[in-house]
């Protein structure tokens, strides 16, 4: 049937479309991209454990309550908190807490379209490779490590490449957001993260098999307690929040999409323990490659290496691969499809502002507020070459290194999604009508008092000391 009203909201098609697009906007380069490179950086296993910790303890306790605040309201994030809050006898005010996960959620799909442009490079450089080495070979035949190395730098260093890579990944999530929820962002989810899971599992086995599967395992899943420093804490605490897309707001405006016969406390459940399931994989896919590679002795590698782990230690690793350079290319297709699956669900966050705040149009909203993101993101995109020495926020110890891309992702998962977070659950644990948050959250018994109690108490206060110790202590 054709909307008539003008007012008729677009939806979920069904209950599976409303899953599979939360799962598409939950599993991303956070899972891919920034968690191997935080375990990395963090010391392995103890973050690992440390990670999964925060996922079953706050982050699916937050995932619920931001779901069911956005079905209660049936609208855009900061309407739906009003709703809920004037219900609750509470003030319309509480509005303010969305409008910062809307502020947020624009300052992540800027940069976060940047490194979408990083695999936009690298689907072109293996695709270039794959009819060069044959279908047979490894991945860049005949050059010396150094050289494939070199191609990130390369890529960092060329501001035309950056923003070139930077735009087309935007455009591309403009063109989906701009159909709108059914037409775009769920067949976005409904076709691509299938395949994506397809080769995920495909790609993960290969490196297991041939490569160093058992290093990987130790690596990940061994815990030295005496690596959980509070910055390594903070660390895992916002790749949760990251990674389940959670204090941004995405979550309510997912929610607000979903019909009254999803049960949402089952539906975070299988949500959070698909992400999670993925970033472990990730991790099982990255590491077995990276290490594979190291014993050979190609170099200096090593997993450390951060934001560089996927981009330039694994196109190394494909290269000791049979068929390395058709793995790659469907290695990168896959996180492609997963980026865009996230990036979609990241502009829909304040685009769906902009249509209910200003009344206009879904194309000329997701229009304004992309070419706006987009525009910010040039800068992060600028920071790897030309804008590299700024440093925005050098006055705040821990970002005093940070450039303009690192300022924007450290600030977003450190600071406004645990605040965003402690928010939402003084929200929706104090402040709502326990009868409303009840009818929604499908859960009851022991589960619903455990749950109420995560989100009133433990949840608000170690997030809090968490947040304290890791930037000030
Ligand atoms: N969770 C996404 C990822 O892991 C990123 C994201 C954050 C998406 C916030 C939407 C909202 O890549």
């Amino acid at each position: 049937m054709v909307a008539t009203s003008a007012t008729a909201r677009d939806g979920w098609s069904s209950r599976t479309a409303f899953v599979l697009a939360a799962i598409g906007s939950a599993v991303g380069l956070g899972n891919l991209w920034r968690f191997p490179a935080e375990a990395g950086q963090n010391g392995g296993g103890a973050f690992v454990l440390f990670y999964i910790i925060c996922v079953i303890f706050i982050g699916l306790p937050v995932l619920l309550s931001e779901t069911l605040i956005g079905r209660h309201g049936q609208a855009s994030a900061p309407e739906s908190m009003r709703r809920m809050a004037a219900e609750s006898g509470a003030s319309a005010r509480w509005d303010f807490l969305a409008n910062i996960g809307v502020l947020s959620a624009f300052m992540i799909v800027s940069f976060y379209c940047v490194v979408g442009g990083w695999v936009v490079y690298y689907i072109y450089v293996f695709g270039v490779d794959l009819m060069a080495s044959g279908l047979t070979g490894g991945a860049f035949e005949g050059r010396s490590r150094e050289e494939i190395e070199a191609i990130l730098p390369g890529l960092f260093g060329s501001a035309q490449l950056m923003l070139t890579g930077h735009i087309i990944f935007f455009v591309v999530t403009i063109f989906f957001v701009m159909r709108g929820v059914s037409a775009g962002i769920e067949w976005v989810a409904t076709w691509l993260m299938p395949t994506f899971f397809v080769l995920l599992i495909g790609i993960t086995l290969y490196g297991l098999t041939t490569g160093a599967g058992a290093e990987a395992f130790a690596y990940l899943f061994t815990f030295d307690f005496s690596k959980l420093t509070p910055q390594v804490m903070l660390a895992a605490v916002g790749q949760a929040f990251f990674s389940l897309s959670l204090g941004v707001a995405g979550m309510i405006t997912y929610g607000s999409y979903a019909s009254r016969d999803v049960n949402l406390g089952y539906t975070s459940g299988i949500i959070a323990g698909a992400d999670t399931a993925v970033a472990l994989i990730s991790g099982l896919c990255v590491f077995p490659i990276v290490f594979a590679a190291m014993a050979a002795g190609v170099g200096d590698l090593s997993v450390e290496a951060g934001p560089g782990l996927m981009f330039a230690s694994l196109p190394v690793g494909f290269q000791a691969m049979p068929f390395g350079s058709l793995i790659g290319l469907a290695f990168f297709i896959m996180v492609g499809f997963a980026a865009l699956t996230s990036s979609v669900g990241l502009l829909e966050v304040p685009t769906s502002w902009v249509i209910e705040r200003f009344g206009l149009s879904r194309a000329a909203s997701t229009l304004i507020v992309g070419l706006s993101a987009g525009a910010l993101g040039l800068l992060s995109a600028l920071s790897f070459n030309e804008l590299a020495d700024v440093r925005p926020l050098g006055f705040i110890p821990i970002f005093a290194e940070a450039n303009i891309f690192d300022a924007l992702d450290g600030v977003t998962a450190k600071i406004f999604m645990p605040l965003g977070a402690i928010l939402t659950c003084i929200f929706v644990g104090w402040v709502a009508e326990p009868r409303l948050v009840d009818a929604e959250n499908g859960l009851s018994g022991t589960l619903n008092q455990v749950w109420r109690a995560l989100v009133r108490y433990v949840c608000p206060v170690v997030l809090l000391v968490i947040m304290g110790f890791g930037l000030f202590g």
